[in-house]
């Protein structure tokens, strides 16, 4: 039987070692830029995004070694994303991956500007990868106006406004769903799938995505800043637009198991090794933390 703990594991130590090879180092001019960087990066974190990317590419026959350097630039660019929603500006959020946010350990000025470099890694990556354009125009899509930060900007925008389920869908889409959806589209890509089997990836992982956002959202509701290593209970305080919110905590769990099928049966679809990515489709699902 597939062991995804296993699985999830085995790719993580690569994902981990890919990730402290490519970071500058902490002696490195300049210094505090780069310990800010690798304080974040190497802090520990699913390595959820940069699974997602290997798990495609092997679906499609692709192998661990070919993935790994988008898989590490989506991590590097999720992880920028992570930096910058914490600031007191967006979520002011004071807890991240269980450890102080790197604008309370390093200073404002600085995160900003270790998100900005991790971004910006995350491209310098992809440029000397195989497929480097096409991979370069997936990131920079799911990453921009249209995607993750579009749907950074329309979350903060939407504070204390009346739930609506379509805004809500639109929000969580761009911020989570897109980047998502984007790892398994590289992944795919990587491997050299066909436009068929690409376009099945991209809404299994667009599916994915939200489910994945309406547990994060309940988890903020039910979870313990402990479990989760950052703050619970934040959304309602800030009078986000959360799936908790709109529907409830049952509704909301619906909701995500809905997801779950219907991105399981996208995946069917394509005659790929799909194991990994329908076990990591229950994982997200029914994750705690
Ligand atoms: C948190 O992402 C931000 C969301 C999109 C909900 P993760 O829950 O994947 O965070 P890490 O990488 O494990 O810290
Ligand atoms: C994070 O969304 C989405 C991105 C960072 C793009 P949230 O603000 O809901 O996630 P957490 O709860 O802080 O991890
Ligand atoms: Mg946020
Ligand atoms: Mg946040």
């Amino acid at each position: 039987m597939f062991d995804l703990k296993h699985y999830m594991d085995e790719k993580r130590v690569r994902v981990n070692a890919a990730l402290e090879n490519c970071l500058p180092n902490e002696n490195e001019p300049p210094a505090l830029l780069h310990q800010a960087m690798r304080y974040s990066v190497l802090a520990g974190g699913k390595r959820l995004r940069p699974i997602l990317v290997i798990a495609s590419a092997e679906a499609f026959g692709g192998s661990t070694d070919d993935a790994l350097t988008p898989a590490t630039a989506v991590e590097c660019l999720h992880t920028y994303s992570l930096i910058h929603d914490d600031l007191p500006a967006m979520d002011d959020d004071d807890l991240r991956r269980g450890k102080p946010t790197l604008h309370k350990a390093f200073g404002e000025a600085n995160a900003i500007l270790a998100g900005d470099s991790l971004l910006t890694l995350a491209f310098e990556l992809l440029a000397g990868a195989a497929e480097a354009a096409r991979l370069t125009g997936e990131l920079a899509r799911a990453a921009g106006s249209r995607g993750l930060a579009g749907g950074q900007f329309e979350d903060l925008a939407s504070e204390g406004a009346l739930p609506e389920l379509e805004a809500l869908i639109r929000i969580h889409s761009r911020k989570t769903g897109c980047l998502l959806s984007a790892a398994c589209r590289m992944g795919a890509i990587t491997a050299g799938a066909g436009d068929a089997e690409i376009e099945s990836v991209s809404l299994y992982g667009a599916k994915i995505g939200l489910a994945f956002q309406i547990v994060d959202d309940i988890l903020n509701a039910t979870s313990t800043t402990q479990a989760l290593g950052k703050a619970t209970g934040s959304d309602a305080d800030r009078k986000k637009m959360s799936y908790v919110a709109l529907t409830g905590i049952d509704a909301a769990r619906n909701k995500a198991r809905t997801l779950l099928d219907e991105a399981i049966s996208e995946i069917e679809k394509t005659p790929g090794s799909i194991t990994p990515l329908v076990a990591l489709a229950h994982y997200i699902a029914d994750r705690t933390s």
